[in-house]
């Protein structure tokens, strides 16, 4: 398997793999990989001829220096995970300055407002750094279709943006949100939390499902509060926030109507660990 750390090595064999016209899929991702992302780079096995996988842990979505810091990183076990996967897999898996130089910044894009509820309002200008990265990437790979997780749906929503903004010709593939026996969602950030809240975690998803069963016949503002109780009445659980929103402008909403779509998304705070998840209601 081939693993690259320079974008000069990448452009060389994306004209390649343009030359041999075949189609390119790319996985974006920040390592620390989890049975999630393997289901997206299989998801592009299956769909592209060529599959790179890019592994960066990138600062500028991050808003605090100690979740940067504490970020779980395994590069040994990511690259073996995806050799058991297929030896045709390439690797990118640069250095902060191979990508930032000296200026780790994140550019401002204009996401029309999608940016800024749900995971916008807790964590400032995030968005403007996974845009910052992914459009580096989708400049260097120039990538047929990419592989996004439905379990960031909002980051989905964001990247569908992105590619309009730039007029990248990538296709977004979402793919279903994979979990562990217990429901909770798959997560870099599971490993950082002991065997016993990882257990309770499954809280979460029960929480969802549980919502997607009696939102139409309920108020959604009781349902909600009915909703963080039985999350936060476990020991260091504590919901940010719990909106039921309309499924494309992810604005909330406050009562069903059979015309709209529904998504509900959480974000619960176990112990210092921060989880988010969502369902679609309808
Ligand atoms: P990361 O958190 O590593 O996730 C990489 C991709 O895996 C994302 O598209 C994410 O939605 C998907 N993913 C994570 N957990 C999943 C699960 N349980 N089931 C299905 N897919 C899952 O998201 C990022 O990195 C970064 O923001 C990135 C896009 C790489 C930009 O830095």
């Amino acid at each position: 398997m081939n693993i690259y750390s320079l974008k000069s090595e990448v452009h060389n064999h994306i004209n390649e793999h343009n030359l041999l016209n075949n189609t390119v899929g790319l996985v974006p991702t920040m390592g620390s990989l989890h049975n999630g992302h393997l289901s997206l780079i299989e998801s592009a096995i299956k769909m592209c001829d060529k599959v790179w996988v890019s592994i960066f842990v990138n600062p500028t979505q991050f808003n605090s220096k100690s979740d940067l810091k504490n970020y779980p990183k395994n590069l040994n076990k990511d690259i073996e995970l995806i050799k058991s996967i297929s030896e045709k897999i390439s690797v990118f898996a640069p250095e902060t300055h191979e990508i930032y130089g000296n200026n780790i910044r994140y550019r401002k894009y204009d996401f029309k407002g999608i940016d800024s509820e749900l995971e916008g309002k807790y964590r400032k200008n995030h968005y403007h750094g996974v845009g910052t990265i992914v459009s580096m990437l989708f400049f260097l790979f120039k990538p047929d279709k990419a592989f996004f997780g439905e379990k960031d749906f909002q980051q989905t929503q964001v990247i569908q943006k992105l590619i309009e903004i730039e007029n990248h010709k990538t296709q977004l593939v979402i793919c279903p949100t994979v979990r562990e026996k217990n429901g909770l969602a798959m997560s870099s950030r599971n490993s950082l939390l002991s065997n016993e809240l990882r257990e309770k975690a499954s809280i979460i998803y029960e929480t969802l499902i549980y919502l997607k069963k009696n939102f139409k016949s309920q108020g959604f503002n009781a349902l909600i509060s009915e909703s963080i109780n039985k999350i936060n009445s476990n020991n260091n659980f504590k919901t940010e926030y719990f909106e039921i929103v309309d499924s494309n402008s992810l604005k909330k909403l406050e009562k069903f109507n059979e015309k709209n779509s529904y998504r509900a998304f959480v974000s619960v705070f176990v112990g210092n660990v921060r989880l988010i998840d969502n369902i679609l209601l309808n």
